[in-house]
């Protein structure tokens, strides 16, 4: 039943809006079990691949929930945000509005409540002695290659050692070890934090909360300049504060509601193999020396349960794409205003690829709107240009633009030599196996101008329509069943 929360005017599919202000994991688990969406696996299940080859199935169509992952009694969840309608759903708004609403939220954050430790559910029971992740936690091995266990649905949690300001990330975590840990820090925020630590000689602590909500999920992905703690980000996806509990052993804040947290800290001046690992482009990255956190202390509810996501599938590819559109969009409409919308698509593994409905008014303002878009983002590699009359949340639609509106001599824009993903395997061709990271990721650009002209013959660019085609009531005119056929074809057989 739906409920509308009068202080944000939000409708909610749940009854836990009014009540706790913030929603949970098991809030929504227990939302999709109820329509359908959570597909139980009672069986024992391997948490080597098996797991994750059954999650894979059940990618964009149920979550999978694993009552008996390898041996543990900890049960494992996957998958429980793989269509953007779902999402949308938990955050209580249309699809149509996602991008606008996450866009307003990251722009009014909402301050965290810090409540006391006895009610702080992710601390129902702490470890702090003889801590074995592998005898707690039930953590799965994804794919083939993979070099064994990895957290993949952790927010880590960290503060700025210059300013102590909160940043919230999610990282692939190879478990190597009882109490250790190998973190891929892409040089972003997290990264400069641990750079800022490591020159003073220090730590840094962290925290690695698993099992939260999906707005709080998404809200880890937020492209924010430095020092804006996610977390507030959540709050204001939630309509409310988020409720958050500090760390047992360290100053980290974490989700109070999650399922399990692990404590630690980055070691300075350390640095341990990592990977391969199956990334989102659906290719392995290559094992290398990463930093390490040593862990303090295990906290967790006191009958867990842990999230995986399946790298590459549509939860981890969602994950990235909301946000960044929202950023994107925001970004490209602040020099265009012209600019309606935008889409990562799902073959560009949600990153690479990037497609912008405009409303051109004169003739190379589509290119313009291309150059922008690579300076937005460096994960961006190709983006098409539309005209309004196309939409870009269909493929087909802009194949079709291609296909009839560009030509390469006039409408291509390739950039060389810019940086790009160094995660996309095409960039490493032509480097040495171990080049180092300052020549990783560089990277071609190529925008096409798929628009028509600004003023075009109508004859030549108007788009076939038949009157009606929307309209029409076809519940009223089909009939239903077919006796009325069955009839026609007996009278007319010979
Ligand atoms: C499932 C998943 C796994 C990710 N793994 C990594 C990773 O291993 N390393 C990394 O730097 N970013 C990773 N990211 C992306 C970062 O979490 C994301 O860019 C985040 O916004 C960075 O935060 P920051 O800009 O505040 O540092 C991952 C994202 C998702 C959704």
């Amino acid at each position: 039943m739906n409920t509308r929360d009068a202080a944000t005017n939000r409708t909610f599919p749940f009854s836990w809006a009014p009540q706790y202000g913030t929603l949970t994991l098991r809030d929504w688990l227990a939302h999709l079990a109820k329509t359908g969406r959570v597909a139980t696996i009672d069986k024992p299940v391997a948490l080597e691949h098996e797991l994750a080859a059954i999650a894979k199935r059940l990618d964009g169509a149920q979550a999978a929930f694993f009552t008996k992952p390898g041996r543990h009694v900890v049960p494992v969840v996957s998958g429980f945000m793989s269509k953007r309608a779902w999402i949308a759903e938990a955050m209580g708004i249309e699809e149509s509005d996602l991008l606008a609403h996450f866009r307003s939220a990251a722009e009014k954050p909402v301050a965290s409540k810090l409540l006391d430790r006895a009610d702080a559910a992710c601390q129902q029971v702490v470890h702090t002695n003889g801590i074995d992740l592998h005898a707690l936690l039930p953590i799965p091995t994804h794919s083939e290659h993979d070099n064994g266990p990895y957290i993949t649905a952790g927010l880590v949690i960290a503060r700025n050692p210059r300013t102590g300001v909160q940043n919230v990330s999610i990282n692939r975590i190879q478990v190597h070890g009882p109490d250790r840990m190998a973190i891929l820090l892409l040089p972003r925020h997290l990264y400069a934090f641990q750079k800022a630590a490591e020159e003073a000689g220090d730590a840094l602590d962290v925290a690695v909360a698993i099992g939260v909500d999906p707005l709080t999920m998404l809200a880890s992905q937020a492209i924010t300049p430095i020092d804006h703690d996610e977390l507030e980000i959540a709050g204001a996806l939630h309509g409310a504060p988020l409720p958050v509990a500090k760390c047992v052993t360290n100053d980290v804040h974490v989700p109070a509601f999650a399922e399990i947290v692990i404590e630690g800290r980055i070691l300075p001046n350390v640095r341990e193999p990592e990977g391969p690992f199956g990334e989102f482009p659906k290719y392995y990255s290559a094992k290398e020396a990463r930093e390490v956190i040593e862990v303090t202390a295990v906290t967790h509810r006191s009958d867990p349960i842990f999230h995986t996501i399946v790298p590459a599938e549509m939860e981890h590819l969602l994950l990235g794409a909301i946000p960044r559109e929202a950023t994107l969009l925001a970004h490209l409409q602040r020099s265009h205003p012209g600019v309606k919308d935008v889409h990562l698509s799902v073959g560009g593994v949600c990153r690479y690829h990037l497609w912008v409905q405009f409303d051109k008014k004169r003739e190379g303002e589509a290119k313009n709107v291309v150059l922008c878009a690579f300076g937005a983002h460096y994960d961006i590699k190709q983006v098409v240009v539309v005209d309004t009359d196309v939409d870009v949340h269909d493929p087909a639609e802009i194949e079709w633009a291609i296909a009839t509106r560009f030509q390469a001599d006039r409408d291509l824009v390739v950039i060389e030599g810019a940086q790009g993903s160094p995660l996309d395997p095409s960039t490493t061709v032509g480097q040495p196996e171990d080049a180092p990271p300052h020549l990783q990721g560089v990277s071609a650009k190529m925008g096409l101008d798929a628009t028509r002209p600004a003023v075009y013959p109508a004859h030549v660019f108007t788009r076939v329509h038949i009157p009606g085609q929307d309209t029409v009531d076809l519940d009223a005119l089909v009939a239903a069943d077919n006796h009325a056929f069955d009839a026609y074809l007996s009278r007319h057989h010979d």
